[in-house]
């Protein structure tokens, strides 16, 4: 099957970094949000991001106008059924992604591929939703991901082969490198990620070190990118707890339970970098 055609739902952080990609290979996109302005942010944060590299020179003004045009708002779903791949976005919570897939599978054509970029949760539970389960697969970005080479594929039980191959060609014509996965909770990334930033909290709940002090010794020490607190309040408090929740509940393991700190970092609405406060304030 030929992708053509594709549909990202959720315009956030990881939503509108995917359209962009999908844009930049050639390919037509449609990006949707439930909230208008959020999807007016991630529009605008994409004009933004090609401006740049056009002032880097990584870019020309004609292709920056071209990305541009294969890009387009959408604020009905039912644009999905013009699409051949629909990757949902939105906010990593089981009830509210089920409820997405039921209305994408009604309204999608019968061929289309419906893809997740959650960060943990089951695909196989997702793709029990619809009533095209062979054609429901994990397709998770890393994030910033218009620079992060990595997209984790992960089959659900009921994935089937083609459908599997049709997103690792995709994968790679995006310019990134297909891992392919199975479904277990956090898969191989956050299982392994996400414990360490959950650990590093409990480094600062327990008084051991400070925020910054803490974000130093892995920088400094383990030549990480980023501190694994600077990282957090990348991704987002909230996403971070929704990970340590389903590792704890998924293995039923206390290793994985998530540190009070983080839980009343989130009910605070301390959610990280989007919120303008985390474990560092940004103005
Ligand atoms: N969006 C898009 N592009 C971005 C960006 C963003 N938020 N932040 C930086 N960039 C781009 C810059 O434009 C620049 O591009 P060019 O080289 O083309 O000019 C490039 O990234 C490097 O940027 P900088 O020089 O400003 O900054 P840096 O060298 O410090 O790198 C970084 C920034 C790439 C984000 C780096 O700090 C890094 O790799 N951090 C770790 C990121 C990481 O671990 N991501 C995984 C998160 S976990 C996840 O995604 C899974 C999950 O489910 C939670
Ligand atoms: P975000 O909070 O930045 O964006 C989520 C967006 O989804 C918001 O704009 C919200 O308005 C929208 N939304 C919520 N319900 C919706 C619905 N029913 N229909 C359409 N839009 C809806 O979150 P994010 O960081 O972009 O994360 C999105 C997904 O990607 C989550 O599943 C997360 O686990 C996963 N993910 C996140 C990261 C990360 O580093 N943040 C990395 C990889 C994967």
């Amino acid at each position: 099957m030929a992708i053509k055609q594709v549909m990202v739902i959720g315009a956030g952080q990881m939503g509108a970094g995917i359209a962009q990609v999908f844009a930049q290979s050639g390919l037509r996109v449609k990006l949707n949000d439930l909230n208008e302005e959020a999807l007016h942010k991630g529009v605008e944060g994409i004009k933004k991001r090609l401006h740049k590299a056009v002032e880097k020179e990584k870019m020309t003004e004609s292709e920056k106008q071209q990305v541009l045009e294969n890009l387009e708002a959408a604020t009905d779903l039912r644009a999905a059924s013009e699409c051949d791949l629909i990757i949902e976005a939105v906010v990593e919570k089981m009830e509210v992604k089920t409820k997405v897939f039921q209305s994408l599978d009604a309204v999608a054509p019968d061929h289309a591929i419906l893809a997740s970029n959650t960060s943990s949760l089951p695909i196989t539970e997702i793709a029990a939703v619809t009533n095209r389960p062979s054609q429901v697969i994990g397709m998770h970005f890393m994030n910033p991901v218009p620079v992060m080479k990595l997209v984790e594929v992960i089959r659900a039980l009921q994935t089937s082969d083609e459908t599997f191959e049709a997103i690792k060609q995709m994968t790679e014509k995006l310019n990134k490198t297909p891992v392919e996965v199975n479904d277990f909770p956090g898969f191989v990334s956050n299982r392994i990620l996400m414990p360490m930033i959950n650990e590093a909290i409990y480094t600062v709940y327990e008084g051991v070190s400070s925020v910054e002090d803490v974000d130093k010794v892995m920088k400094l020490g383990m030549n990480h990118p980023m501190g694994p607190l600077t990282l957090a309040d990348f991704i987002g408090l909230d996403t971070c707890l929704s990970i340590m929740e389903v590792l704890h509940e998924g293995f039923g393991d206390s290793k994985y339970r998530p540190c009070p700190l983080l839980r009343q970092y989130v009910k605070a609405g301390w959610l990280g970098k989007k919120s303008g406060r985390g474990f560092y304030s940004y103005e």
